[in-house]
């Protein structure tokens, strides 16, 4: 009998059954039951200023071209070709015109309508196009410049499923005066876990800081996380971490990053931080002027590291394959030199050799492997630390509590568990 998702994850979510990482069956109920139906992030409008661009994108496994169209609007159509599916754009990033496919050279608008099949000119029948276009993506909406899609055509808005989260959100992107741009394409590579390792460390894992990362991060500031740091839950399955900064901090004390790794930052990012953060409260008031961004998650597998300004997509290869692609995030008005530095800055701790990436992605890798050996399967994994000490704070939206309590992981895997329920046999 195939294995449900309530035999993985018992009544309070405390414990979890390592299939949860490596079913293969369970991975077929996560495509149905989560990612075909929950927003999914695909671009940002910083990277398609103009009609034409376009990017690739993926919904899950699912290949997808975001374009901007004639009509300015953003267009996301499943990248694969009416005739015979091959792809019909294999390029990261451009600007085009339409789309060829290479085999037969069926033509696309980049709206994804079909425009021509050359092969007609040799026959007297002609083909109805209109059915034939691209498969179109049934919901797009954005938010704060940021695009998502969903296959699910009654999904709520983007608004709603984002609810509170967007407060914490807005706390970086609503901080500079002229938004955020995504630089270039994401980098991207192959991590051999499940697609949930990363994304439940960035919801709210920032305790194995100091164990994991204790040789690159220094004491002082996983003190500062200890003593000021804070979990909060919107809805389940989103989640943020930060460190909430007594008031009267001065402002060098709450401009992001982890300070003691400021020898990787010039001495005029600091400047410039100083002066974003000088102004801070005018954009996102009081309590958000104070906030020290860490990590945020948003459900299924968006994931956001403020302190490092990458962004992060968790796309699922398999139940034990992770294609994980990752942005750097900049302010918009940063000078063009800053914004190189910012890249190198998250490019050496969280690009694909990024120092601190390496030792979260063997973390991750192992943890798969642990999860896949025999003789084990009677032993669940432990997430009871803090249950029920989360409470509601008259400062911040949602649950709070301090980032030892594992209470993100509980909420995730319980509407990871309701999701998966809802398309079982
Ligand atoms: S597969 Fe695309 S034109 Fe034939
Ligand atoms: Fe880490």
């Amino acid at each position: 009998m195939a294995l449900r998702a309530r035999d993985i994850v018992n009544h309070d979510a405390t414990l979890i059954g390592r299939k949860a990482w490596t079913d293969p069956h369970i991975y077929e109920l996560e495509k149905r039951g989560i990612f075909a139906k929950s927003w999914l992030f695909l671009a940002h409008e910083s990277q398609l200023p103009n009609p034409g661009d376009f990017v690739q994108a993926y919904m899950c496994e699912t290949p997808v071209i975001v374009v901007r169209g004639a009509d300015r609007e953003i267009h996301a159509n499943i990248n694969s070709c009416t005739h015979r599916g091959l792809p019909v754009c294999r390029a990261d990033h451009g600007n085009a015109t339409k789309f060829v496919c290479p085999y037969h050279n069926w033509t696309y608008s980049v709206e994804g309508e079909l425009l021509a099949i050359p092969q007609e000119k040799h026959l007297q029948s002609k083909a109805d196009k209109g059915p034939l276009g691209l498969k179109p993506v049934p919901r797009v909406e954005s938010w704060n410049g940021m695009y998502f899609g969903s296959f699910d055509p009654e999904i709520e808005p983007l608004d709603a499923y984002l609810g509170d989260q967007r407060w914490y959100l807005d706390a970086f992107f609503q901080r500079f005066p002229s938004g955020v741009e995504f630089v270039g394409s994401p980098q991207r590579w192959i991590i051999n876990a499940n697609w949930k390792l990363p994304v439940e460390n960035q919801i709210g894992d920032v305790n194995h800081g100091p164990f994991l990362h204790s040789a690159v991060i220094p004491p002082e500031a996983n003190r500062e996380v200890f003593e000021l740091g804070r979990s909060a839950v919107t809805i389940p399955g989103h989640g943020a971490t930060f460190r909430l900064m007594p008031e009267g901090t001065p402002v060098e004390h709450v401009a992001w990053g982890f300070e003691g790794m400021s020898a990787l930052l010039a001495p005029e990012i600091h400047d410039y931080l100083r002066e974003i953060h000088a102004h801070a409260e005018e954009r996102v008031g009081p309590i958000r002027a104070r906030m020290k961004g860490l990590t945020y998650g948003v459900f299924p597998n968006l994931s956001f590291l403020w302190s490092n300004t990458a962004f992060k997509v968790s796309h699922p290869r398999g139940p034990g394959r992770v294609e994980y692609w990752c942005w750097s995030v900049v302010p918009a008005d940063a000078p063009d030199e800053f914004k190189k530095i910012l890249r190198g800055n998250h490019t050496t701790l969280f690009g694909p050799g990024g120092i601190i990436e390496q030792e979260d992605s063997e973390a991750w890798s192992q943890q798969y492997v642990g999860s896949r050996i025999d003789f084990a399967d009677d032993r669940p994994y432990y997430y009871g630390l803090g249950l029920g000490e989360e409470k509601f704070h008259p400062d911040l939206p949602g649950l709070v509590s301090v980032t030892a309590n594992e209470f993100y992981a509980r909420h995730f895997f319980l509407r990871w568990r309701d999701a998966l329920e809802k398309v079982e046999d």
